[in-house]
């Protein structure tokens, strides 16, 4: 069995997409990480080109955000999330609600992205029976989506390998096209001149099913797993 400088047996943890026999062989283990720098088992210091998963923006290693972290651990370990609450929890929210453009206003704490995307289609779902508009249960996502890995993510998006071993999925769900094609947006630098009529597939697809039989509609402002999509210039705009 491999194992890395550290000694580990890597066999018992399964990472995710990831191919875990090849990497059980040539292991990539981070033991820290500083300002903009990842550093390996072995002493290399390697730049972190993407935060993390794209979610270190403020560097790694920062004392204040450590201390922050520390302090409230050790005032309020845990506080239930429902029934329930801390201060924390309304300040952030509070914060999150005033830099968000209206009509958001109100905000709903997940552990994960995939977590966040289920229940957003649950609330859109929810909220359409509440407005009594109950028969649409129509979900459009878009090919080379990802919205995670639950089900409901999984099945709004449009990435073939973590959708084709499960299953039927989410009924009635449907895709937009994506707004990739090299040949016309070759060398683009931010959002690409070509490609606002993928939009206008949103019309087909409403017009196939009914509009009055859809819930929401997913896309992902930039696609970012599919290859860090930029949309192209005016498309967002359309398909609101
Ligand atoms: C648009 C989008 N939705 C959902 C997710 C899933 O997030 P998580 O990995 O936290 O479940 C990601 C992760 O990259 C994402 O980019």
């Amino acid at each position: 069995m491999a194992k890395p400088p550290s000694g580990h047996n890597l066999s018992p943890y399964w990472l995710p997409f990831t191919p875990n026999r090849h990497f059980s062989k040539h292991p990539r283990i981070l033991t820290g990480a500083d300002g903009m720098y990842y550093i390996a088992e072995d002493g290399r210091k390697i730049f972190d080109a993407t935060a993390g998963l794209w979610c270190v923006n403020a560097g790694h290693g920062r004392t204040p955000i450590a201390q922050a972290i520390a302090a409230q651990a050790k005032k309020l370990d845990y506080a239930p999330s429902f029934q329930f609450s801390h201060p924390g929890a309304f300040a952030l929210a509070e914060r999150l609600a005033s830099l968000a453009p209206p009509p958001l206003n109100h905000v709903f704490f997940c552990n994960s992205g995939s977590e966040a995307v289920d229940t957003a289609l649950k609330i859109a779902l929810a909220c359409q029976q509440l407005r009594g508009q109950g028969q649409r249960t129509r979900l459009i996502g878009r090919e080379r989506g990802y919205h995670g890995t639950g089900f409901g993510g999984i099945s709004v998006g449009g990435l073939v390998n973590n959708r084709n071993m499960f299953g039927p999925l989410l009924p009635g769900t449907d895709h937009l096209p994506h707004t990739y094609d090299i040949e016309k947006q070759p060398y683009s630098r931010g959002e690409p001149e070509w490609g606002i009529e993928r939009a206008d597939a949103l019309e087909h697809l409403v017009a196939l099913h009914g509009a009055d039989t859809i819930a929401a509609v997913i896309v992902e402002p930039v696609a970012g797993s599919t290859g860090v999509l930029a949309p192209p210039k005016g498309y967002l705009e359309r398909l609101r």
